[in-house]
């Protein structure tokens, strides 16, 4: 059938692009847009653009391009009807009547639908059968009463191979849709396929409009095996796409403003008479992208709740390192820790429902779990540790592609980081006495005192700068450097000095680890030099965010340097993509060391050039010269390897970026 155009574009408008595509393709934001490894060929470096604004994905590397329904037919095989379909359930938005084969679809599966119904219908009863009654007395010690058990359509499954077979037959119900409906067991073995589900009690499981579409089966005895017994996937149940209880916490989440996620069905029934009927549970697996997305429609920050053990912990981190691609503004999770070995049932039934309630309440937000993970990873005892811990932390912000939230991880974390190693000195020194590194030993470290790395290294700036030095050298050098810095003074500004400096400004972050490379990079210009002691202070004092660093520097007068550094850079097409703010920290600090290794090694070069010049005109000498020429050598290479750099960069957009 043909669809009306209104439909498709009214489902275009609920979902974005990169929603659709996300969960195929691991995408990360790139300016509007967003970009991934190509699904359809296997590839290094990334060529598959989605724009949300246009509604399309591009893939450079095959040519394929189309919308979100496009993309289900191609990656899934679905035909359009069915990607029509399957996206109008997921936008909300209702399909007018289906044609001749979706709708042929849709009554097989209503019929599937129907029969599990009907196999609920039949579990319920039996459970209020004679033959229900130890289940009836299984539920009742462990706490659950009549109104519960039908709250959540809780039956019982009869011993008998056949109980359910029957009964469902008697209703006109053929064998194949019994099998299809994942209720018997069948295969090429078994001549007389049998009930699934024998002696256990039974969880209901149902879709987003409360359907049942698979059950859950507890042994009664600890004998049995395995204790839940769950449906196959069938037609109607993909169990990584479905949480037990949605259709109810649904509701409930409106009026409570959150979702809470426990691991198993009697967490859930638990967790609902303590008051909190907005929970659902995965189905004995980790959480998946799919149930996350499907949290996050009904709630910004779901609460994960967790075993307070070595096991609930692994199981949070999973789900915190799941989030972390997906996070956007207002969007996050929550995580809910329990007293060690007790699940939410077991806290109701010991502590009551207010204790549950204080957890729930008490549940730390995902950044405090992220930067728990990472303090506790390894002793920070070592500045070479400690350095690991910065980097950790460093990588787990960039894992998120949302700019904004990004960015304030970095601002969160570098703070967190500020005060904590400031609290660490205080207690490593034991009152005054020493600097961080724990004795004042090395004489380097004693000036820093009790100071964080990066505060060491703008107090060294400072010193230099103040005395219209870099800091480094003494003596003769010293002097004809600053003859050098007078003399450049109206000069042009140096590209790459400007550059090193600019990306420094737009991803202030980078300040934190490189405060000591920053302090001694060598500057020819003079301006520049005043601008480093000023960002390396920024950084000491302040919060880094960009937007504010920028403020800061232009209420200290650097205003106008500022803005010729931005000229600079764009005023060349932004060649050197990397310093825009907006790139991912771990791109802008390669291309940076990159630089910054490039810039050191010319200035040396250039340096050793003129000493050998010098030396070759006070002696000429075969050596003399020998030396002189291998000096041009290097040099003429590194000054290739920054022209191909630069090449590279107004060629090709974002060659280095990391994937
Ligand atoms: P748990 O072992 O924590 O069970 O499994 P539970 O929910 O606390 O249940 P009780 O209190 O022992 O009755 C958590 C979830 O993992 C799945 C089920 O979904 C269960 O609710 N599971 C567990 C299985 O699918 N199969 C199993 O054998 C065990
Ligand atoms: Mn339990």
């Amino acid at each position: 059938m043909k669809f009306p155009p209104s439909l498709l574009d009214e489902i275009r408008a609920r979902l974005p692009v990169s929603d659709v595509v996300g969960r195929k393709v691991k995408l990360r934001r790139q300016g509007r847009e967003f970009i991934g490894l190509s699904p359809f060929n296997a590839e290094k470096s990334p060529s598959f653009t989605v724009n949300d604004q246009k509604g399309f994905y591009h893939c450079f590397s095959s040519g394929k391009h189309g919308d979100i329904f496009r993309f289900l037919m191609e990656t899934e095989g679905l035909s359009f009807p069915e990607a029509v379909e399957r996206l109008a359930g997921e936008a909300g938005v209702p399909m007018p009547k289906p044609d001749r084969h979706a709708e042929q679809r849709e009554r097989e599966r209503a019929g599937l639908a129907d029969v599990m119904e009907a196999a609920a219908a039949f579990f319920e009863a039996s459970l209020r059968q004679p033959e229900g009654r130890e289940a009836r007395d299984y539920l009742v010690n462990r706490g659950l009463d009549d109104q519960t058990c039908k709250r959540f359509r809780i039956g019982y499954a009869s011993g008998g191979r056949y109980a359910l077979k029957e009964h469902l037959g008697k209703l006109g119900i053929a064998n194949e849709a019994m099998a299809k409906a994942g209720l018997l067991i069948t295969g090429s073995d078994i001549a007389v396929p049998f009930d699934r589900f024998r002696d256990r009690v039974i969880f209901p499981i149902t879709d987003l409009r409360n359907r049942v579409i698979a059950f859950g089966g507890r042994a009664l005895r600890s004998d049995q095996q395995p204790k839940y017994l769950n449906s196959p996937e069938t037609e109607l149940f993909h169990k990584g796409r479905v949480l037990f209880n949605m259709a109810a916490a649904r509701r409930a989440a409106q009026e409570k403003a959150t979702v809470i996620v426990a691991e198993g069905y009697m967490d859930v029934v638990a967790l609902t008479r303590a008051g909190f009927g907005n929970s659902v549970a995965p189905l004995g697996t980790a959480l998946t992208e799919d149930q996350l997305a499907l949290l996050w429609r009904v709630a910004d920050e779901p609460v994960l709740c967790f075993d307070g053990d070595a096991a609930g912990l692994r199981a949070a981190f999973r789900a915190a390192d799941l989030a972390m691609p997906h996070l956007q503004a207002g969007k996050s999770l929550r995580f809910a820790l329990l007293p060690e070995g007790s699940d939410p049932d077991d806290l109701v039934r010991e502590a009551g429902a207010a204790a549950l309630a204080e957890v729930i309440d008490r549940a730390r937000p995902l950044a405090d779990m992220l930067w728990t993970r990472e303090v506790e990873a390894t002793p920070l005892d070592t500045p070479e540790r400690r350095a690991a811990f910065e980097k950790r932390l460093a990588e787990t912000i960039g894992r998120i592609p949302d700019v904004r939230v990004r960015r304030h991880y970095g601002e969160l974390f570098r703070d967190r980081l500020a005060e904590f190693f400031g609290r660490r000195a205080d207690r490593d020194r034991g009152g005054r006495a020493g600097g961080w590194t724990g004795g004042g030993r090395h004489g380097n470290d004693r000036r820093g005192g009790g100071r964080a790395p990066w505060q060491r290294g703008a107090d060294r700036a400072a010193a230099g700068a103040s005395a219209g030095f870099s800091g480094q050298g003494g003596g003769g050098r010293a002097s004809s450097d600053l003859v050098r810095r007078l003399a450049s003074a109206r000069q042009a500004l140096p590209r790459r000095e400007a550059i090193l400096l600019l990306t420094l400004l737009n991803h202030p972050e980078l300040l934190t680890e490189r405060a000591e490379a920053v302090a001694h990079m060598e500057l020819s210009h003079r301006d520049l030099d005043r601008l480093r002691g000023a960002l390396l202070d920024i950084a000491a004092h302040h919060d880094c965010d960009p937007a504010d660093a920028r403020k800061r520097l232009v209420a200290k007068g650097h205003g106008d340097l500022v803005d010729r550094l931005e000229s600079l850079w764009t005023g060349a097409g932004r060649a050197e993509w990397w310093v825009a703010p907006d790139t991912a920290t771990v791109d802008a600090e390669r291309a940076w060391d990159h630089t910054a290794a490039l810039h050191h090694k010319l200035v040396t070069l250039h340096r050793e050039l003129k000493a050998a010049e010098m030396a070759l005109q006070a002696e000429p000498s075969d050596e003399n010269l020998a030396r002189l020429y291998d000096i041009q050598a290097q040099l003429a290479n590194a000054e290739g390897t920054e022209a191909l750099m630069d090449g590279f960069g107004q060629a090709s957009g974002r060659p280095m970026r990391a994937f």
